[in-house]
């Protein structure tokens, strides 16, 4: 039997969990999708930094159609590994949405406190339509009734790092998906 290869960050141990080739293979379905909504019109695509750096250049490398793209940057706090339910604005839209059909990207959706904050600030915006994907969702834990409109693929309540999420600030690099061993 093939050992399985835990890694450390900050002195917690994670366990494989998804491969890099599956989560290709879910981005460039999501970008199928997305495009067959979108093809033939200029959707502005806005991705929420930090953590979905990686899930959006993939993204955007698979979308076959015209698109424009910008980012915002919010701070969710967390316990550790737990949402702590606090969300600040660190860096708010950098273009002008009227009247411009707008995705919002997030690599993950926990709570729904992130998305609750960036619907506020969308309804601050003249946007003709608005729409939500993310690459992770955790039904288990998610308090909010907004709708998501892309799920990537859910998964349960555990907490995960690579392809962009971190824990404490680490593990972004990571080309894998792992979860934290109990
Ligand atoms: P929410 O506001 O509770 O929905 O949490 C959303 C944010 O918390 C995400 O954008 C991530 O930055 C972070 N987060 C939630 N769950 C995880 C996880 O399992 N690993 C890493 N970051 C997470
Ligand atoms: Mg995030």
């Amino acid at each position: 039997m093939q050992a399985i290869q835990e890694i450390s960050i900050r002195g917690k141990t994670f366990i494989p969990f998804i491969k890099s080739a599956e989560i290709e293979k879910i981005v460039k379905e999501l970008s199928e999708k997305i495009h067959r909504h979108y093809g033939g019109r200029t959707p502005v695509f806005v991705g929420v930094l930090n953590g979905v750096i990686m899930f959006f250049s993939d993204f955007l490398k698979n979308y076959p159609g015209n698109c424009e793209i910008a980012f915002i940057q919010l701070a969710s706090y967390h316990d550790n590994t737990c949402s702590s339910g606090k969300v600040n604005i660190i860096s708010n839209w950098p273009v002008d949405l009227t009247d411009r059909e707008v995705v919002v990207f997030e690599d993950i959706v926990d709570t729904g406190t992130t998305l609750k904050k960036i619907h506020k600030m969308i309804q601050d915006q003249k946007v003709k339509s608005s729409k939500v994907a993310t690459l992770f969702f955790k039904p288990d834990v998610y308090k909010s009734d907004l709708p998501i409109d892309y799920i990537g693929r859910p998964i349960p309540n555990r907490f995960i790092v690579g392809y962009g999420l971190d824990f404490d600030g680490m593990g972004r690099n990571i080309p894998d998906i792992y979860q934290l061993k109990d």
